[in-house]
């Protein structure tokens, strides 16, 4: 066909040394491209959607603390993973998103690099830490990294795979060439899910399970909530338990999540339901926060030996989530990716557990940012911990206009410190506005600056239930 032809050509046009690994990309490649071409509709049929098992989803407070003298010889058997593939652009940033300051001046690798380093020096122990770079963030994340030299952390890196951007009318790979940086816009990271490949290809799967690793934890590296967490791998590696190949940490859906994935149970399997998989008709059912109570917080504890036996009997299959995107020339493409979540059908033993809000503490916008950077939290050896006088466990809901806020640098800008925000339940900003020293905002603000307008909230201002606006003086 067509489509080898033109994937032959871009194999020949790599150089000799990376044609081993191009081939194994490309080669995913074109299995992922015709089954975007055969399969048509949802891959679900809603009304064999099945009511979840009791036990398919386990209490996180149900769990066990370990003791003392197991932790050495579990955290041997584990392995940190971040996905590290993503740029910062949707806050305004250049390069990775994980090396953002979000809080103290330290970065999310930062805070990843603490956190397991304070783990490996209390336990005596030497979880690695592996990083799934893309082509996007790999050499900045190389250059970022050597400054941990000295941590007691070792850190592993790979890159994940490199797929051809397809064009929407001609339905055929765009680049003409293997060579990336020379027309990056012609390749894109095809999603998480290429975690499974590309691990496998890098060759630290078969290295880490060789060394005696068992379970991998994966999480975003936006999730400032996703710390190592004992009680589930406690759960993972007791032999009593039936060693779930695959966990799924899932948390309640609020209306702020309706858009996030569930789980559900499904040719008597658990799996991961994606909005995108919905028939239209059902989207309304899938977004109830009733029928559907949980969301997946992308935290997932794979067993590595699992891992390396679905890749050997090709028995992934993960959902195909088709991205369409405009080029910087006008031409109209598609990206294909997977999520690193759909793959838990593959796996035996599939299992979620019901984890506390906590644990799923992402920031994607600069209002989550105001969040992790202000009182509600303390920082311990990495972790971000809520603090204890905020008398109700949720956070409040932070929205910031567009216009003023949306880029890091402009929303550091507008804050001469980070108000108090213990006491916050809602806080909307609109407009140009401007906080001083020492702002404490409490219940319910907002505050709109019309258009020409400026608001300047001065230092000291304790602002309850307010709602200000035009040119008005507080
Ligand atoms: P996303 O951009 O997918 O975040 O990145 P999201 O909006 O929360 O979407 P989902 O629901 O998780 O899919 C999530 C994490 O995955 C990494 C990003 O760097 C981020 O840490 N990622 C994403 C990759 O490593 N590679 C990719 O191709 C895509």
């Amino acid at each position: 066909t067509r489509l080898d032809q033109d994937i032959a050509k871009l194999l020949a046009t790599a150089p000799d040394k990376q044609k081993p690994l191009v081939k194994e990309e490309l080669d995913s490649f074109s299995e992922l491209f015709k089954r975007f071409l055969l399969e048509e509709g949802p891959s679900i049929e809603w009304d064999r959607i099945e009511k979840l098992p009791e036990n398919a989803v386990q209490d996180y407070i149900a769990l066990q603390e370990p003791t003392a003298d197991k932790i050495h010889e579990m955290l041997g058997k584990l392995v940190v993973v971040k996905l590290n593939g993503g740029l910062g652009t949707s806050m305004g940033c250049h390069g990775p998103k994980s090396v953002i300051s979000v809080r103290s001046g330290l970065t999310f690798l930062d805070l990843t690099m603490k956190q397991i380093e304070h783990l490996n020096k209390t336990y005596k122990v030497n979880v690695p830490l592996v990083l799934m770079n893309s082509f996007n963030t790999d050499e900045d994340t190389q250059k970022v990294i050597r400054k941990y030299e000295g941590l007691q952390v070792e850190i592993y890196t790979f890159s994940q795979s490199c797929y051809p951007r397809i064009s929407r009318d001609y339905l055929l790979p765009i680049p003409k060439d293997a060579d990336v940086d020379s027309n990056q816009e012609a390749w894109y990271p095809p999603g998480h899910g290429d975690f499974y490949q590309s691990f496998n290809n890098s060759g630290l799967l078969r290295k880490f399970i060789e060394k005696g690793y068992e379970y991998c934890f994966i999480s975003n590296i936006d999730n400032l909530g996703a710390t190592v967490d004992l009680r589930i791998l406690n759960m993972l590696v007791n032999p009593a338990a039936k060693n779930p190949e695959f966990v799924m940490e899932v948390t309640d859906k609020t209306k702020a999540d309706v858009k996030g994935g569930t789980l559900i149970q499904y040719e008597d399997k658990l799996r991961l339901l994606e909005i995108a998989q919905v028939p239209k008709m059902h989207v309304d059912d899938f977004k109830s926060v009733k029928t559907f109570k949980f969301f997946n917080t992308n935290n997932l504890w794979i067993n590595l030996k699992g891992i390396e036996r679905v890749l050997k009997e090709n028995t992934l299959n993960m959902e195909i989530i088709v991205n369409p995107k405009s080029l910087s020339n006008g031409m109209n493409v598609v990206q294909l990716e997977t999520a690193v979540g759909a793959a838990m059908k593959s796996f035996e033993g599939g299992l979620g557990i019901h984890v506390p809000r906590s644990r799923f503490l992402p920031v994607k916008k600069t209002s989550d940012l105001l969040l992790v950077m202000s009182n509600l939290y303390s920082m311990q050896n990495g972790s971000l911990v809520m603090s204890p006088q905020r008398m109700f466990p949720t956070t409040p809901l932070v929205k910031l206009g567009d216009n003023h806020f949306s880029k890091v640098k402009e929303f550091l800008a507008r804050f001469e410190d980070i108000p108090d925000l213990l006491e916050l339940d809602h806080l909307t900003v609109s407009g140009d506005v401007t906080f001083g020293r020492g702002v404490v905002l409490k219940g319910t603000v907002i505050i709109i600056a019309n258009h020409g307008d400026r608001i300047d909230i001065p230092s000291g201002a304790n602002l309850e239930n307010k709602i200000v606006s035009g040119n008005m003086r507080i």
